[in-house]
């Protein structure tokens, strides 16, 4: 009797084990399965993010061509300072990769360069297109372009570079540039290349408020601020690039004075 009683308990528990393995079994493959489930989810949230942050980009590349859209549409209202930017963007370029600057950064160099005075669209016209000398509140308009731009730039998380070299494309070597009054290497490489294009750039062409300079004149100028205003290696590199490459034109005005260089320094 004792024997039955004992067998038959044996097997109750032997049907508990069983039942309570099954269950276990079952709950591990509902686990397997919410794991699946899981790494899926994983798998799908991570490729939204690649997605998103694809969107991102394209967005932020968007914006900046709307942005070069809106420095050219202001510079073409200009008759003297169109195909500006787009001629200091190609030379800002030709001059980093003459210096040994990585082909990445010299494009950093040239988006910089073409966006370098979208600031002004914060300086009334008026004195954009003055053909007289700018009284000093109107310099002080004027010389708050570089900032105004990297302000409109700075957003654009890929052009944090960019946004430096806006802001101090008008620093001189000697710290008598603006807006900071940085001096020689505080102030950004490619800011310093900028600088030398831009110069460049704005004596061999026209302005309401002068005459454009031939090749040579413009060269002797600028030579003459070596280390003075105007960065050394960027000259070296403009001279490299530029010095045998364009026979100079004939002399389109009178010879310099002292304040040729202020001229130029003048926000272009
Ligand atoms: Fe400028």
């Amino acid at each position: 009797m004792a024997g039955e009683v004992a067998l038959s308990q044996a097997l109750a528990y032997a049907r508990d084990l069983k039942c309570a393995y099954e269950t276990a079994r079952a709950r591990e493959a509902e686990l397997v399965q919410a794991n699946d489930r899981l790494r899926e989810a994983y798998q799908q949230s991570l490729q939204y993010a690649i997605d998103l942050k694809k969107t991102y980009g394209r967005l932020q590349r968007a914006i900046f061509q709307g942005l070069l859209g809106l420095a050219n549409a202001l510079e073409a209202k200009d008759q003297y300072t169109r195909g500006h930017s787009t001629r200091v963007g190609e030379l800002s370029r030709r001059l980093a990769l003459a210096m040994g600057v990585t082909p990445l950064a010299a494009e950093t160099i040239a988006q910089a360069a073409l966006l370098h005075d979208l600031g002004k669209i914060g300086v009334p016209e008026g004195i954009l297109t003055k053909p007289g000398p700018l009284t000093p509140e109107e310099w002080e308009i004027m010389r708050r372009h570089p900032v105004t731009g990297a302000q409109i730039v700075a957003p654009l998380e890929f052009f944090d570079e960019g946004a430096i070299i806006v802001r101090h494309h008008h620093e001189r070597l000697d710290g008598s540039g603006y807006p900071d009054g940085l001096r020689g290497t505080r102030i950004p490489l490619g800011a310093r290349i900028v600088a030398v294009a831009d110069v460049y750039d704005a004596l061999t062409s026209e302005r309401p408020y002068r005459a454009s300079l031939p090749h040579a004149e413009a060269m002797r100028v600028m030579l003459q601020e070596r280390e003075r205003t105007l960065d050394g290696r960027a000259l070296d590199a403009l001279v490299a690039v530029l010095g045998s490459a364009r026979r100079p034109r004939a002399a389109s005005r009178p010879a310099l004075n002292g304040d040729d260089h202020a001229v130029a320094d003048r926000p272009l």
